[in-house]
This record gives C-alpha cells, sequence and structure tokens, in this order.
C-alpha cells in the first residue's frame, strides 16, 4: 500500500520536519488514487486523536523494517473512523529527535483493515537504530524506536526478549513495563497476545467487550483494549517485535478448523472457519506484518523465516492453524509404559501441518547458522506427567500429543550433529527449562536441543511461588520449573547462549516490585542442554 518514498520524489513535497506539505499531500493523492480522493477523509473529519493504540514495528530484516499504526480515535467504540480510506504519512529518521529522516511516505489506511496501517520500508542500514513517526492531518503519533537486523557474514551477538500470555484482566503489566526499559535488539511475541473470552478482573481491568468475542467488531475491541495499556505500547514503541500466535487470539484450544467445542453454537459463528477468518484478520490489523502475511479468508501464513545475520536463524511457528484435532481425551488415562495410546500415535496427525513441517525440515536441514530458534508455542520437550515413576502420560495439546510430527523435527536434528537449535516457548504460564531428547522413550539421552520456556506476562494471575532447580525421577531431562511471572532475556553470541528468566514480584498489587533475575542458565556453542550460570 505505500505508495511514495523519498527516492522517487519530486523536491518540495516535503516540509522542514520531514511531512508532506498540503500542497504536496494533494498533488500526491491526485497523483496515486485519483478515483479514491473524494473518499479520502480529511484529518479535520476524524475529530479525535487517532493514535491512542500507540506504534509498532517489526520482522526486522537487514536493510528495512516494518512500521504499524492503527486509526482509532474511539478505540472501544470498535475504532470510531469514518468508512473510507484515510492518507496516513510516515517518515524515518537516524536520529530521536527526527531531525535526519531518511524515508518518509504515505499509505491508505482503509476500512475493511480497520484503518490499520503496516508499511514495509527498505533500503536502510544494517544493524541500525532507526526513528520511525506517523502523521494525520495536523495529528502525529508517537515516535517509535526500531532496529534493522545485523546483515549476513556478520556474527555479532544479538540481545532479545521473548514473552507470551498477557491476560489483561488477570494483571498489570509489570513486566512489560520493566521489559521496555532493557536494551534489547528485538523482542519475540510467542502467543496469547488477547485471550477471546469474558473476564472480570481482580485488578480492575475486565475484559472488553464484556462477552467472548467472535464478530470483528469484538475483536477489534479486544485488541485496541489490550493495546490500550501504556507498558505494552511501551515496549512496541522499544524495539521490532516478531510475533506469532497461539491459540487464544481466535479461541481456546481450537486446533484446525476444529473449535474447542465443535457442538457449541457459540462458537461457530455461523461456522468455525469463519469466525476464524475474522479473528486472524483482526489480529493481522493489529500487528507489524508484512503483506505476505495479509489473510486470505479463514488462512494466514503466519509461518516464516527470520535471520540475524550467520548467527541466529529463527523460524517463527505456528501449531494451531494446521494441527489435527487432540487425541481422545480417554487416551491420557490409558496408563502404558510408552505414555501413548494407539490413537496419538496415528502418523497422520500433525501439528505443524504438513506444508510447514516440509519447510521447517529443509530450512534446519540447509542452515549454516550459528544458532536455530524455533519460535515456538505449546512446549516442546517430553513431559511426562504420571507421578508414578515407573510409567508414563504424555499428550494433551502440546507437541507430546503430536508425538510422530515431533520426531521428525528430532530425527532431523539428531542427523544433523549440529546441536544448536534453541526452542523458546510459551503457553504454560510458568518458567521450565529442559533438554530437549533424541525422543520421547530415552529422556535422560544426550540432548539434541535446548527448550527455554517462559512464563506469562500476567496470566493465571499472582499464585503461591514455587522455584525447583534439576529433574527428577519422571523427568530427567527438566532442568529448571518456577512460576513467577516475568519474560526471558537472551544475550547469543557465537559461542554461548545466555537466558536471564526475569521475574516480577507480583502481577496484582498496586505498587510495582521491580524486576529481578531469579535464574540464568547457558548452552555453550556445540553442546545441546542448559547448564546453570
Ligand atoms: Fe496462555
Amino acid at each position: 500500500m505505500e505508495v511514495l518514498r523519498k527516492s522517487s520524489s519530486p523536491r518540495g513535497l516535503f516540509g522542514r520536519r520531514g511531512f508532506l506539505t498540503s500542497a504536496g499531500a494533494t498533488l500526491l493523492y491526485t497523483a496515486i488514487a485519483p478515483h479514491a480522493l473524494p473518499r479520502v477523509a480529511t484529518a479535520a473529519s476524524l475529530g479525535d486523536y487517532p493514535f491512542t493504540l500507540g506504534v509498532a514495528s517489526g520482522d526486522p530484516v537487514s536493510d528495512g523494517v516494518v512500521l504499524w499504526t492503527r486509526l482509532a480515535p474511539r478505540p472501544f467504540e470498535g475504532g470510531g473512523m469514518p468508512h473510507q480510506p484515510v492518507a496516513v504519512q510516515w517518515r524515518i529518521a537516524r536520529d530521536e529527535g527526527m531531525r535526519s529522516i531518511v524515508q518518509r511516505g504515505a499509505v491508505l489506511a482503509l476500512p475493511e483493515l480497520g484503518h490499520s496501517v503496516h508499511v514495509e520500508v527498505e533500503g536502510l542500514q544494517p544493524s541500525r537504530w532507526y526513528w520511525y513517526q506517523f502523521k494525520v492531518g495536523n495529528e502525529t503519533s508517537p515516535i517509535g524506536r526500531t532496529r534493522t537486523a545485523p546483515a549476513a557474514g556478520t556474527p555479532e551477538a544479538v540481545r532479545f526478549a521473548f514473552v507470551s500470555c498477557q491476560h489483561y484482566a488477570q494483571g498489570i503489566y509489570y513486566a512489560h513495563k520493566h521489559l521496555s526499559e532493557e536494551v534489547l535488539d528485538f523482542g519475540v511475541h510467542l502467543g496469547d497476545y488477547i485471550y477471546e473470552g469474558r473476564a472480570t478482573s481482580l485488578v480492575g481491568r475486565p475484559h472488553l467487550p464484556d462477552h467472548e468475542i467472535t464478530s470483528i467488531e469484538d475483536y477489534r475491541i479486544r485488541h485496541a483494549q489490550y493495546r490500550s495499556d501504556p507498558y505494552l505500547q511501551a515496549v512496541h514503541k522499544a524495539f521490532p517485535w516478531i510475533v506469532t500466535w497461539d491459540d487464544h487470539e481466535t479461541e481456546n484450544d481450537y486446533a484446525g478448523l476444529a473449535p474447542e467445542n465443535p457442538a457449541d453454537p457459540a462458537d461457530n459463528q455461523p461456522d468455525f472457519a469463519s469466525r476464524r477468518a475474522r479473528a486472524y484478520q483482526v489480529y493481522y490489523e493489529h500487528m507489524p506484518l508484512r503483506a505476505a502475511q495479509l489473510p486470505t479468508g479463514p488462512n494466514l501464513q503466519l509461518y516464516r523465516h527470520v535471520a540475524f545475520g550467520d548467527l541466529l536463524s529463527l523460524y517463527v511457528l505456528d501449531t494451531r492453524q494446521y494441527r489435527s484435532h487432540r487425541a481422545p481425551a480417554n487416551c491420557e488415562l490409558i496408563e502404558r509404559l510408552d505414555g501413548y495410546c494407539p490413537p496419538a500415535l496415528d502418523p497422520s496427525r500433525t501439528i505443524q501441518g504438513a506444508q510447514q513441517q516440509a519447510w521447517l525440515l529443509d530450512g534446519l536441514g540447509r542452515s549454516t547458522a550459528g544458532w536455530n530458534v524455533l519460535a515456538n508455542q505449546v512446549p516442546f520437550a517430553p513431559n511426562d506427567t504420571n507421578a508414578d515413576p515407573l510409567v508414563r502420560t504424555f499428550g494433551g495439546e502440546k507437541w507430546d500429543g503430536y508425538p510422530l510430527d515431533r520426531q521428525a523435527v528430532l530425527d532431523l536434528l539428531a542427523a544433523r550433529g549440529r546441536p544448536n537449535t534453541v526452542v523458546i516457548t510459551g503457553d504454560v504460564h510458568q518458567n521450565f527449562v529442559r533438554n530437549v531428547p533424541p525422543d520421547y522413550v530415552r529422556l535422560d539421552a544426550e540432548p539434541v536441543a535446548t527448550e527455554f520456556v517462559g512464563t506469562s506476562i500476567t496470566s493465571g494471575g499472582d499464585r503461591t511461588l514455587s522455584t525447583v532447580f534439576g529433574g527428577n525421577a519422571n523427568n530427567p531431562h527438566l532442568r529448571f520449573q518456577d512460576n513467577h511471572h516475568g519474560y526471558v532475556r537472551c544475550k547469543v553470541t557465537p559461542n554461548l547462549w545466555m537466558a536471564d528468566y526475569r521475574v516480577v514480584p507480583s502481577v496484582v498489587q498496586p505498587d510495582d516490585g521491580g524486576i529481578s533475575t531469579l535464574a540464568s542458565f547457558v548452552v555453550e556453542q556445540g553442546q545441546a542442554g542448559a547448564q546453570q550460570a
């Protein structure tokens, strides 16, 4: 949708501050979309301040990044915009004061996409900070900061953090507040960005609207409510984000085109495919994603590859859209020495879908990156949930529920002979560190990868805190388990991966209790498995 770059623009269209002059704007819009001009709303007709949801950037590459905003003067009433395209200007600079502008342009924010704006900037320098801003009429957005990825051939250190599960009603985003103050190159959101259910709140943050969301308007209001939080806006403003979803962006525990409760009419409005289409569209509207992620009906290709020089190769996974329905619930009750009942071992069951699996195996198989990262939703390593050490129980809606699909990935990792894969995971609202064994039978065998599971930002609310180091008879590959809230901060160099479990004491107290590092783990290059630092 981008219509103009500085390099292609005649002189005189832009004022001293880098935005279009009004004469320039008229000239530009007449030139680019004469048919649309009568329908382009003027800034004066918008009424209130349109940048209530802040700004964001994402999916950095070595020469560019995606810039995002959404015009919503009345965010909790569906946006409050006229049903017309609106012209939005953007500019990107080398300095915080926006004096050294390197590019600028204008796009149309369309009512069909909730007046969201996605600008794919190209032609930037690698490994650099940039600042960006939007303007509509006389209103300017907050200034966001972003950063390009390192170029290939430069194995630099990279710092990032990953988060998941930010239930708005269940706590205050203290973790985001502290995260926004960290010095990081990017963030990764592993899903449960919103929750779809109705929710009352112990902290004065009940969900809007006050029911389970199913319509476009509902999903927009819920995303807008989350995005109105100043701490969440701060983390988006601080650095670029690479996002993927889990289930709650659409519906709890859905699998492919099967809702949580296929028999419940409330889950199917009028059918689950159309509900999924609405949820996916509104997710796209609110995230800094590329046009490649524009949804088509109930489909949105979210799995993708993001590289940080030669150091980090990130495979962003989608384990919801293509998965088979979970194995029958009573499956988990059948006690077997191998931990599985026969339906779970049906080779046609998949958590990734055939296409994504082929893409992942091909990418991992050919990768020469220092570290391969699976940006993943649900726990990947086996987790025996049976308290009896002689009997195993695996299953559920984690990778444990799709053992043969996981085995294809494990076999490839074992065959590669380069144990430099790290899985980063959300979903379970607790911290775990697990060495990833080569299969679900030999949990104490030499690991083929390392998994860092990050706790929730708020989901689950405050609970009795518990922190346990080391494994046990059931799960000898476990290294750490904890249920604080927070995020995981990683510093990655060619030789060492350091993961700091950053935690907050409470998400419901009125006072922010600060942030601290509860535990740190390292993975050495060439040696899968984590050691406490
Ligand atoms: Fe969650």
